[in-house]
């Protein structure tokens, strides 16, 4: 198994190239499935969840070729209507994709209950519901969904009871061929979802998002496109902890800063120097941050994939702070991770309180891939060398990791095997 060994305790300083986004280069590799003929994705992140969803379609039959480092072409025209690679749609969450987007091409869709980072049950009664709504039947056997519909699929108006990025994105999928215009509320507004309308409407969909309410009217068929993903925001946001803890200055480049905006203000009242421009960020902390107290929640606010680094962040800071997890309520398996290195850290229901802390270094296992991204913030900001077990859990959404750290002068390397 892989692991990291990192020597922490000196300062970041330096720039990087900010990746495309994971969040946004799944549901758009999926939904290559709508279109007819060649696509190419561009500033795609090359991480495993994004090589195993191409992987999902190749065994499916579509015609993947990698033109660079950052570019696939896809061609799905002659993929089977049946899902294969049983194995890897279990292990990811955005593998669900393939529900709305067979459905819509095919009228049925039979795959395994899709995987995902294991901080607890995964739901998605929403997504059913959704497609229910549309006319489809649903089932779940032996940890199997089965979705089929014998009449095309029917326009209507499906007010989502929670807000989903996944039931949102999926539905969108699913709604892209019927006739008339689905009406679909309470919808997720993540960058992602945006990026993902967006890339659809460049191939001839006719989607339009007004706040958390979405219109889509059916369309009797989409063409390939090239297509350039949107940048990572929370790999953004993540570095930002990185120097945060550690001190030092950072320059993100190939950004979108006004995805960034809402902890952006959050860095700056810890007292972080911050300045942007529309694709840069420029960021200083050579002195310790103030604690902050926050909870997450969906976009624009908090964002809950940056909870388990923020936490790192705040062993740190001068005064520690309050984290509420307001999206997956059980998303604390970095805790205990974290209390090996030292960290006082108090959970209660549905929170965490972090204490300053003084850490130590240790050896760790990453539990989920931002719990690895914490423990990798931890580690840059303690002296000593520590080691991170399970560093699979961690390359599913960063991309390049070791150069990116290494070229801000973290010493990090990546161990194979049983070394
Ligand atoms: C996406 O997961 C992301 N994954 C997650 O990122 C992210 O944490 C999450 O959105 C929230 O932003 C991908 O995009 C591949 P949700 P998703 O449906 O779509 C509940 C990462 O680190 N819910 O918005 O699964 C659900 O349990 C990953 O990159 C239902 O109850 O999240 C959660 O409490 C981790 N029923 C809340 O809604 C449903 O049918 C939000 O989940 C669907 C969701």
């Amino acid at each position: 198994m892989e692991k990291l060994t990192i020597e922490g305790g000196g300062a970041l300083k330096g720039e990087i190239n900010v990746s495309g986004m994971k969040n946004s280069a799944l549901p758009i590799i999926f939904a290559t499935i709508l279109l007819k003929g060649d696509s190419v994705i561009k500033n795609i992140p090359l991480v495993s969840d994004v090589l195993n969803s191409l992987e999902i379609l190749r065994e499916m039959g579509a015609k993947i070729t990698v033109l660079d480092s950052h570019s696939v072409l896809i061609n799905t025209d002659n993929i089977s209507s049946e899902i294969k690679a049983h194995a890897l749609i279990s292990k990811m969450r955005a593998s669900s994709y393939l529900m709305g987007t067979m459905l819509a091409r095919f009228g049925h869709a039979e795959l395994p209950m899709p995987g995902g980072c294991n901080f607890g049950v995964r739901p998605i009664e929403q997504h059913l519901k959704g497609f229910s709504l549309l006319g489809a039947v649903c089932n779940e056997e032996n940890d199997f969904v089965l979705i089929s519909t014998k009449n095309p699929l029917k326009s209507t108006k499906i007010t989502l009871d929670k807000i989903s990025v996944g039931a949102t994105i999926n539905i969108v999928l699913a709604s892209l061929f019927i006739e008339g215009v689905t009406v679909i509320e309470n919808v997720a507004v993540e960058p992602h979802v945006d990026d993902l309308i967006h890339f659809l409407n460049s191939a001839g969909a006719k989607i339009i998002r007004y706040g958390r309410r979405i219109f889509c009217e059916g369309v009797k068929q989409l063409h390939g496109v090239e297509y350039e993903i949107y940048p990572d925001m929370i790999e953004a946001l993540t570095y930002l902890t990185y120097v945060g803890a550690t001190g030092g200055e950072i320059v993100l480049k190939n950004t979108n800063t006004a995805h960034l905006s809402y902890v952006l203000d959050i860095f700056s009242k810890m007292g972080a120097d911050v300045g942007i421009t529309e694709r840069e960020v420029k960021f200083r902390a050579y002195r310790a941050l103030d604690g902050a107290n926050v909870t997450t929640a969906p976009y624009p606010l908090f964002p809950t994939d940056l909870h388990p680094q923020f936490a790192s962040l705040l062993c740190f800071s001068k005064n520690g702070g309050i984290i509420k997890e307001g999206i997956f309520p059980t998303r604390f398996a970095y805790v205990g991770e974290l209390q090996k290195m030292g960290a006082c850290m108090k959970q209660g229901n549905g929170y965490i309180e972090v204490l300053p802390s003084k850490l130590h270094s240790a050896t760790v296992n990453a539990t989920d891939l931002r719990a690895g991204a914490a423990l990798i913030c931890a580690a840059l900001a303690t002296h000593g060398v520590s080691t991170i077990n399970n560093v699979n859990y961690i390359v599913r959404g960063y991309e390049d990791l070791t150069n990116k750290i290494s070229s801000l002068g973290g010493k990090i390397k990546l161990l194979k095997g049983e070394q």
